[in-house]
C-alpha cells in the first residue's frame, strides 16, 4: 500500500543552524525524503544559515555528505539525491551583526512573495536577534511561518521573555512552536483511536481506567550535546514538552473539531488542571537519577559525569514522577512518566490500564484475571496492542490467558512510517498549527514543573545513581510499587 501525498505550496525555506546537528540528522534527511516523495515544488529553495563562510556548493557537498547515509539505506532516496541537493542554498549570517542580512533577503525576495519558513534551529539566546532583523528587513509578512524548538526557555519566566519577543515580530499564528514527538505517527493515531471510534470513550476515564504510566526510553548518553544538556537535564528536555505533551494527548476532552485552536484549547485544560506536586510530596512523586558507567547495546560505556568531564554536575539523566489530572475525568487517577538516557532499550509507549472485573466467575482454576491494558508503542515498531483475557485453548478446565490484540502499522500497512520532522516540517508549510504548541501551552507546563525543579534545588540533594543499561534507580520502581503498580513489560 502507498500513502497519499498531496504537494504542497512552492516555498523557501531557511534553516538558521544549517549546519548543525538537528539539520543534519532530522530536518534534511526529512526534506529529502519529502522530496522525493513528490510532496516538494521544484522551484522550492531551502537555505541552509549559519556563521561559517562556505558558498551554496560547499554547503551542498557537506549536506550531500551527510544524506548519504540516508541514501545508501534506500535506493528511491539515491535516485533523489543530487536533484534534491541543487534545491539546497547557504547563507552565511551572524545574527547579532548586521553584515550578510542585506543580500540574504534580496535573496528571498528574489522569487516575490510566497510562503516562508524560517526554521531557528540555534540557541535560544538567538531567537531575539533573528527575528527582529527578520523584521527589519520585511521578511515577517503574512506568508512567513518561524519555528522555534523546545525548550522553549528553562523556566516560566524565560519562555515568557522569549514567547513575547518572537511575538513582537510575528503574530501567534506565524509562530510554530515544535513538539517532534506530536509528529510521531502513534501520538497521531491515539487521536484516531480516541476520537474515531466509539468503543473507548465510555472506557476512558476513572471510573474504568486504573492509571496510565508513559515511557519514553533511551539507550543513547550524552550524544556530544554536553554544554546544552548539563544545564537542561531530562525534566526540561524530556518531561515539560513531551512527555506532558502525551499526557495531554490521553487526557484531554475530545475537542469539537480538529481545528488547531480547538485541540490546542483542549491540551491547555489538561496542564491547568495538573495538580501541583508539593515540596512535601516530592520525595514520594518524583524520582531524579543520573547513570553510573555500566552496559549499553552491549558494551561498556562511561558514567555520565566522565562522559562530562567532570565529576560536581548534578544534571538528572532520567527522572520518573506521579503526575495527577484533577478534574472529573481523571480524579484519583495516577499518571506514571518516566524518561532517561542510558536505559537498557529504545522504547516510547504509553499505557493505559484498566480496572479490575468487579467479580470474578472463574474461581481458583481459572488462575488470576489480569486487567486490560492498551499498549500504544510509539518507537520502535509502531503500532498497539490491547491486552485482554481469552480461553487457554484446548479442552480441559476452563483457564485464562492474558494475550494481545497486536497491531504492527509497518505490518499491517507496509509503508514508510514517516519520521516526525517530515510531517511536521510540511505542516508548517501548510500553516497548520494543530500539531504545535501554543504560547498558553508552554507557560502552563512550566507553571507545573518549575515548583519542581525548584524543590530540588532546594532540597540541593544529588541524583540517585542508576548503572546504566538498567532501567534507572531503584527509587523509580519503588514510586509505582508503593502504590500496588509495576511498570509495563512488554509480556505483561
Ligand atoms: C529531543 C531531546 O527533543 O528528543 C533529546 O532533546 C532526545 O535529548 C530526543 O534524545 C529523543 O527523540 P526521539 O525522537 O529520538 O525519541
Amino acid at each position: 500500500m502507498t500513502a497519499k501525498t498531496v504537494p504542497v505550496d512552492p516555498f523557501d525555506l531557511v534553516i538558521f543552524g544549517g549546519t548543525g546537528d538537528l539539520a543534519l540528522r532530522k530536518l534534511l534527511p526529512g526534506l529529502l525524503r519529502r522530496y522525493a516523495e513528490g510532496q516538494i515544488p521544484e522551484s522550492s529553495r531551502i537555505l541552509g544559515v549559519a556563521r561559517d563562510a562556505q558558498n551554496d556548493d560547499s554547503y551542498r557537498a557537506r549536506v550531500g555528505e551527510a544524506l548519504q547515509r540516508v541514501a545508501d539505506a534506500d535506493p528511491a532516496l539515491a535516485d533523489k539525491l543530487p536533484e534534491f541537493l541543487q534545491r539546497l542554498g547557504y547563507q552565511s549570517l551572524d545574527a547579532t551583526r548586521d553584515d550578510g542580512w542585506d543580500a540574504f533577503a534580496a535573496r528571498l525576495h528574489e522569487q516575490g512573495e510566497r510562503i516562508r519558513v524560517f526554521y531557528l534551529s540555534t540557541s535560544p539566546a538567538l531567537f531575539v536577534d533573528i527575528c527582529n532583523r527578520l523584521r527589519d528587513h520585511g521578511l515577517n509578512g503574512d506568508g512567513a511561518r518561524v519555528v522555534v524548538e523546545k525548550p522553549i526557555g528553562r523556566d516560566l519566566a524565560s519562555a515568557t521573555a522569549i514567547n513575547d519577543a518572537v511575538g513582537r515580530d510575528f503574530s501567534e499564528d506565524q509562530i510554530f512552536r515544535i513538539d517532534h514527538y506530536l509528529g510521531k505517527e502513534t501520538v497521531q493515531n491515539l487521536l484516531a483511536l480516541r476520537f474515531a471510534n466509539i468503543l473507548f470513550e465510555p472506557l476512558w476515564s476513572a471510573r474504568h481506567i486504573d492509571h496510565v504510566q508513559i515511557t519514553v526510553a533511551e539507550t543513547v548518553g550524552l550524544e556530544k550535546r554536553a554544554s546544552y544538556y548539563d544545564t537542561s537535564g531530562a525534566m526540561r528536555d524530556m518531561v515539560q514538552n513531551h512527555l506532558l505533551q502525551l499526557l495531554c494527548m490521553v487526557a484531554m476532552e475530545p475537542p469539537a473539531t480538529l481545528d488547531a485552536n480547538a485541540v490546542r484549547d483542549e491540551k491547555l485544560k489538561v496542564l491547568r488542571s495538573l495538580k501541583p506536586i508539593g515540596r512535601d510530596e516530592i520525595a514520594q512523586a518524583t524520582v531524579r537519577g543520573q547513570y553510573r558507567a555500566g552496559a549499553s547495546d552491549g558494551a561498556a560505556v562511561p558514567g555520565y559525569l566522565d562522559e562530562l568531564g567532570r565529576d560536581d554536575s548534578r544534571t538528572e539523566t532520567f527522572v520518573a514522577l506521579k503526575a495527577e489530572v484533577d478534574n472529573w475525568r481523571w480524579a484519583g487517577v495516577p499518571f506514571y512518566l518516566r524518561t532517561g538516557k542510558r536505559l537498557p532499550d529504545r522504547v516510547s509507549e504509553i499505557v493505559i490500564d484498566f480496572r479490575h472485573v468487579p467479580h470474578s466467575i472463574f474461581g481458583e482454576a481459572g488462575g488470576g484475571i489480569r486487567s486490560n491494558r492498551l499498549v500504544l508503542r510509539l518507537q520502535p515498531d509502531e503500532g498497539v496492542k490491547l491486552w485482554i483475557m481469552i480461553k487457554d485453548p484446548g479442552p480441559g478446565g476452563l483457564r485464562l490467558q492474558h494475550v494481545p490484540l497486536d497491531m504492527s502499522f509497518a505490518e499491517a500497512f507496509g509503508v514508510h512510517q514517516p519520521e516526525a520532522y517530515e510531517r511536521l516540517l510540511m505542516d508548517v508549510v501548510r500553516g497548520n498549527q494543530t500539531l504545535f504548541m501554543r504560547r498558553d501551552e508552554v507557560e502552563a507546563a512550566w507553571k507545573w514543573v518549575d515548583p519542581i525543579l525548584d524543590a530540588w534545588k532546594e532540597l540541593d540533594d544529588a541524583p540517585k545513581t542508576y548503572t546504566a543499561g538498567s532501567w534507572g534507580p531503584s527509587a523509580a520502581v519503588a514510586l509505582i510499587e508503593r502504590d500496588g503498580r509495576t511498570w509495563h513489560e512488554d509480556s505483561a
